[in-house]
């Protein structure tokens, strides 16, 4: 049985060159963030992927660091903010079910389509809860699935047993708003873009 992050270090040069596939409704999440997000903010995305979202929002916070378990997608992510000339992007990878050593504390740590493929989003949460001080922002996007656990359940697994498809946990919207409150935050938003889509964007406050 591979280990998680070998599927992503297997798929990376292929997920750089997919196109996002709704940037109507990705910008609308990018610009929610940004305004949440101040000059001189040190951001933290965590399972940045190939760090495009990071190096977006670069120009708009102090700075940024990127980490991901998959050492593949942060080589690529290292490239791109090489190529790009941004200086205030970093990228490094980490394991978001290990605890954060972060020096110095974030202001901000984001976790764009994440927490769905963990196998315990409340401990993950709780990494991500620790380093924030008091006001600090958690803001994420994530797949709640558990509607849709009987369409898409039974395919899905079928990708699994061939390596084509990474673990999914089958979350739902009430469930994940519980797990991050349970983890010190208040929620200052919760939508879902597009609005019947099974993506939940949330944006929570460390209190
Ligand atoms: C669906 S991709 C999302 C990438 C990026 N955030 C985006 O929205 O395009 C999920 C990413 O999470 C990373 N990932 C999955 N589990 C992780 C873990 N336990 N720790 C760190 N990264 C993880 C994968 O390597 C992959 O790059």
């Amino acid at each position: 049985m591979q280990n998680a992050d070998q599927f992503w270090n297997r798929i990376a040069g292929k997920y750089a060159k997919r196109p996002i596939s709704d940037l109507e409704n990705y910008h609308k999440t990018l610009n929610r963030t940004k305004s949440y997000l101040k000059p001189d903010d040190h951001v933290i995305e965590v399972g940045c992927g190939t760090g495009s979202t990071a190096l977006l929002l670069a120009p708009y916070v102090g700075s940024i660091l990127g980490t991901d378990f998959s050492r593949s997608m942060i080589e690529i992510a290292r490239g791109k903010a090489q190529a790009e000339g941004v200086s205030n992007a970093a990228f490094q990878t980490a394991d978001v079910t290990k605890p954060l050593t972060l020096d110095p504390k974030p202001d901000a740590i984001l976790a764009f389509n994440l927490l769905h493929l963990t196998k315990d989003p409340a401990a993950v949460i709780g990494n991500l809860s620790a380093p924030l001080e008091r006001g600090g922002l958690f803001i994420s996007k994530t797949g709640c699935l558990k509607p849709k656990r009987w369409l898409f359940g039974p395919l899905i697994k079928v990708m699994q047993l061939f390596g084509k498809a990474p673990f999914l946990n089958y979350l739902g919207v009430e469930e994940l708003e519980r797990l991050i409150r349970a983890a010190g935050f208040e929620i200052l938003e919760s939508d879902s873009y597009p609005a019947k889509g099974i993506s939940r964007y949330i944006v929570a406050r460390k209190v």
